[in-house]
């Protein structure tokens, strides 16, 4: 059986590296792996491909960063007519960019079935761009790999049947725990003079953070209170870049020591900083799940999450623009009274990859 596993942005390599990683113990599967080229920087994406082990794209659509619906339709068009040349039997998608509904898209039109793996989680905002990728691709997929209880319950909310949903845990937590003693020797942070447990992790992407400059403002005013406090390593998106350049925020921020600014980092060099790190701060979907895995404070700079498990843990605290609380949370994390114990997830246990391919062998 011929899968197209589908990969576009930086979030979905370490996704469908988990299947990649095993495809070994399927020799009926043939994957292929198809790049959409969403992101295209070498930061983005080509050290990720070549980190996590994955192989040459068996096809790469080359699409780039457009607005939504020009990118969207440009990655249908191309592969569209890669599928029509040479058909794959089934199609998984990951996660929830513009990649994964486009390329749902074009399978479900082209009766090819898809698994959406990541399925189910809702944020209820539909002002993300992601929410109405989760939505669209749900809508579309016929296998439905979901990462939590919650997810579960949406899909059944939404109408699904039981017979689609499989609860198989999470990917991104299989090449987590594979890659964790690959990034453990590098100790990255030394290069930046940082100390174990000396500094906060930070990323920041998402439009509702960084699009609007008040918002970008207010929180930029709060990490350099943080890095008063803690040193505040800052990996920087490039659509986060643009916008601090634009606004004059990178400067300020700039005038301060203890902040301290780098390119994306690799996969292993940020599992490295993260790992080691006393607290992350990010608005990242991976990085609230990265960090509950490894029981590491996380600070989530969003309104919602649709990753609820991750604050049931007690990892993962919603900051909701309250900079009181986001205060609050950081002194605790200094005591050390900020984790409470808990038991492990169902099923993100590093097997996720082998549950999904051992499901469509059956098929
Ligand atoms: C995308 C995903 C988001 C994911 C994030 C992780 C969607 C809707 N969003 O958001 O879910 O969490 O990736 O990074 O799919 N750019 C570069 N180089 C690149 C890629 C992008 O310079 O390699 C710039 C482009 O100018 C672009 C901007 O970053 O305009 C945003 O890129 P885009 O792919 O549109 O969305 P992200 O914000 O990265």
């Amino acid at each position: 059986m011929i899968i197209d596993v589908i990969a576009g942005a930086r979030p979905n390599f370490m996704k469908v590296a988990a299947l990649f990683a095993v495809q070994n113990e399927f020799p009926s599967l043939k994957l292929r792996l198809i790049h959409t080229g969403q992101h295209y920087d070498a930061s983005m994406s080509g050290i990720f491909l070549e980190q996590l082990g994955l192989p040459q794209p068996t096809r790469h659509l080359n699409v780039g960063s457009a607005s939504h619906a020009t990118q969207i339709a440009e990655i249908m068009k191309r592969y569209e007519n890669w599928v029509t040349q040479d058909r794959p039997d089934f199609c998984l998608v990951v996660g929830d960019v513009n990649s994964t509904a486009a390329c749902a898209l074009v399978c479900a039109k082209e009766r090819i079935p898809v698994g959406h793996i990541e399925a189910g989680l809702r944020s209820f905002d539909r002002t993300m761009p992601e929410e109405i990728n989760r939505i669209v691709t749900d809508g579309i997929s016929s296998f439905l790999f979901v990462t939590e209880e919650a997810a579960i319950q949406n899909l059944l909310n939404e109408g699904h049947k039981t017979e689609e949903i499989h609860q198989v845990g999470n990917v991104m937590i299989d090449t987590l725990f594979r890659m964790l003693e690959k990034a453990k020797p590098l100790e990255y942070y030394k290069q930046l003079n940082l100390k174990p447990q000396g500094y906060a992790f930070l990323t920041l992407h998402r439009p509702s953070n960084v699009d609007n400059h008040k918002v970008l403002e207010e929180i930029v005013e709060n990490l350099i209170w943080t890095a008063q406090e803690l040193p505040v390593l800052f990996s920087v998106h490039p659509r986060t870049r643009k916008n601090l350049e634009s606004s004059g925020l990178l400067r300020k921020i700039n005038n301060h020591k203890r902040l301290i600014l780098t390119e994306p980092l690799g996969y292993l060099e940020s599992l490295s900083v993260f790992s080691n790190a006393k607290a992350v701060i990010t608005d990242s979907g991976g990085l609230q799940e990265e960090t509950t895995a490894l029981k590491i404070p996380c600070l989530t700079l969003r309104n919602n999450t649709e990753r609820p498990v991750t604050i049931e843990q007690g990892t993962n605290t919603l900051i909701k623009e309250d900079w009181n609380l986001y205060q609050n949370c950081i002194k605790r994390i200094l005591e050390q009274n900020y984790l409470t114990d808990r038991e492990n997830i169902p099923f993100w246990d590093g097997r996720t990859g082998l549950r999904i391919l051992n499901i469509l062998t059956k098929l």
